[in-house]
């Protein structure tokens, strides 16, 4: 089974470090939903043709570029981004200035630690359980366009990561995790620079 994870494009939250919300993509997610779409007509035999994505305005603008090369697109609320609660909408050094004593508590345990009125990722990765064992249930090949957190969660069940890894997993944005048989298989940054697909990681093949 191979399964690809992805984050959203760029959103216009992304570059002010604008914790949560529900924003739009900018103009550089939108150029990457785009690519994305080229992506995988250009690479069509390999990719898997089932979508589940969360239910974000940016998700959602991300899976709008692509959406007909895909046999089926599954809406989930459980692939919402990490609730951020009391921090959401505010960017991270607001986080510390505001909340300097929630700050540390998150700096030292990042794995339990609980937002006031949000999640912890222990919460995100049980909130995300039912969504994988569907998957796993069905043993289909599965492409997840999700957030940064969701996608570490993701990478706990699927993948077996050490759980207090979890919460500081590399996602990057515009770069396809591609994990097959339960071990991560590589990355792909998606129209690079000069439009060209990059293998991060070269232990496999996409062609
Ligand atoms: O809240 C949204 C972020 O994607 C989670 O990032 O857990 O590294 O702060 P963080």
């Amino acid at each position: 089974m191979r399964i690809v994870l992805v984050r959203h494009g760029e959103s216009e939250y992304n570059p002010l470090n604008i914790i949560g919300g529900d924003p739009n993509l900018s103009e550089k997610g939108l150029e990457f939903a785009n690519n994305l779409n080229k992506f995988i007509e250009n690479h069509s035999k390999w990719f898997p043709k089932k979508c589940i994505c969360s239910a974000k305005k940016r998700v959602q603008q991300t899976v709008g570029a692509f959406k007909n090369k895909m046999k089926s697109i599954l809406v989930s609320e459980n692939l919402n981004e990490l609730n951020a609660g009391l921090c959401e909408e505010i960017t991270y050094t607001q986080f510390y200035q505001m909340y300097t004593e929630e700050f540390t508590k998150r700096y030292q345990n990042k794995l339990s630690y609980r937002y006031p009125n949000g999640e912890s990722y222990i919460d995100l990765i049980e909130r995300v359980r039912p969504v994988v064992e569907d998957i796993q249930s069905k043993g289909e090949d599965v492409f997840i366009v999700s957030h940064q957190a969701v996608s570490r969660a993701l990478m706990a069940h699927f993948t077996g990561e050490n759980l207090e890894d979890i919460p500081h997993i590399d996602i990057p944005l515009h770069t396809l995790i591609v994990i097959e048989d339960g071990k991560k298989k590589g990355m792909i940054s998606v129209g690079s620079i000069d439009m060209s697909d990059t293998l991060i990681q070269e232990s496999f093949d996409f062609a």
